[in-house]
């Protein structure tokens, strides 16, 4: 199996990266090529443009990626690269690259679900995650609660999925409360750094939907509320003021949630996955409620939280030494969801 570096690719929405990681865990190189600039003036990601930028991006980020390893092909020994969820024209760019590379290089093939990347990041760096564990994936499209079971070798085992949003995902209503605002994109560092200079929500007080029933999500409503009371108390309310309020009932319902997942499921380990995982707050709030119970929390460094293609790699990883292929008909899949399965599938 040589060194067992694979080769990562992620290109499911603004970002182009490529990755050379060893084992699942030993990151050479980690390039992130962000077009959120590009994006940023039209307050969000236009799919066309971002699947332009990808095809632009992906030859220089791939090279830049074996430059900083300081490795060949010859050193790589699978692919790695994300099929799903995110935009479909952005997708099929990593999608072609990771295909055409292993077959130029007769290199096995993994398709790698993007969440899943999210989740194998707590491999990157520091202690390793203990199965079973709960995971809370909270990303620009996801927020999903799942229970991940042990399998072979302490290596991540079945996936079952516990609950999810019903409308907006944590990140979505992020964004979209940063429009509301008049803050930029993307929205969650806006409103992280307001926040922070509010200090405390100055009485405000926002909803937390549905926090004291199940596994399931519902942050339209809160978005909604966010509107009005901006509607109703207009310039009379410091926006630094309604970002804490808004981040404090987000954090809230979240860890609210994933304590009583872990709870219900005995599990003793969380992860926390996803771009809203570099959360400051939710990052704190997580660590004292899994400390005041002895339970391990593992959240990987903000780089890694963020998309990236060194969890694509570490994912793809986990699924080929599990004896994962795929064929040259991997195809794009922009709905790809979680489905309980055995490990070798969720991946
Ligand atoms: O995982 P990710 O980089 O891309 C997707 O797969 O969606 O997540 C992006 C989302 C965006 O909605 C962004 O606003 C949010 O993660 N995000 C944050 C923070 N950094 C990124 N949300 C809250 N606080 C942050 N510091
Ligand atoms: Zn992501």
């Amino acid at each position: 199996m040589g060194g067992g570096i694979v080769l990562g690719l992620e290109t499911s929405c603004d970002e182009t990266a490529a990755a050379l990681v060893a084992e699942g865990r030993r990151v050479l190189s980690s390039v992130v090529a962000s077009q959120a600039e590009v994006h940023r003036r039209y307050g969000g990601v236009v799919p066309e443009i971002a699947a332009r930028r990808h095809v632009e991006a992906i030859g220089p980020v791939l090279r830049e990626a074996f430059a900083q390893a300081g490795a060949g092909w010859e050193d790589v020994d699978a692919v790695a690269v994300t099929r799903g969820p995110g935009l479909v024209g952005a997708l099929l760019v990593g999608v072609a690259a990771a295909k055409a590379a292993a077959f130029a290089r007769g290199l096995p093939l993994v398709g790698v679900n993007h969440l899943a990347g999210h989740i194998m990041a707590a491999y990157l760096e520091g202690e390793p995650p203990e199965w079973p564990a709960v995971a809370l994936v909270v990303s620009g499209s996801h927020t999903d609660l799942l229970w991940i079971g042990k399998g072979e070798g302490g290596a991540p085992g079945e996936l079952r999925r516990l609950g999810g949003t019903r409308d907006d995902a944590a990140g979505e209503a992020f964004d979209k409360v940063a429009r509301l605002l008049g803050l930029p994109y993307p929205g969650g560092p806006a409103i992280e750094a307001a926040a922070a200079r509010a200090g405390a929500a100055g009485g405000l007080e926002l909803p937390r939907p549905m926090r004291d029933e199940g596994f399931d999500f519902s942050f339209s409503g809160l978005k909604t509320a966010v509107a009005v009371l901006l509607e109703e108390r207009g310039p009379r309310v410091a926006p630094e003021a309604v970002a804490r309020a808004f981040q404090d009932a987000v954090v809230d319902v979240l860890v609210t949630k994933t304590v009583r997942a872990a709870e219900a499921c005995g599990a003793r380990c969380v992860v926390a996955a996803g771009g809203v995982a570099a959360n400051g707050a939710l990052r704190q709030r997580l660590a004292a409620a899994c400390g005041e119970r002895g339970w391990r929390l593992v959240v990987p460094p903000l780089r890694y939280c963020t998309d990236n293609a060194a969890m694509i790699a570490a994912a793809g990883w986990f699924a080929w030494r599990a004896g994962r292929r795929d064929g040259y008909e991997l195809d794009a899949d922009p709905d790809l969801d979680f489905e309980d399965s055995p490990a070798v599938r969720w991946m």
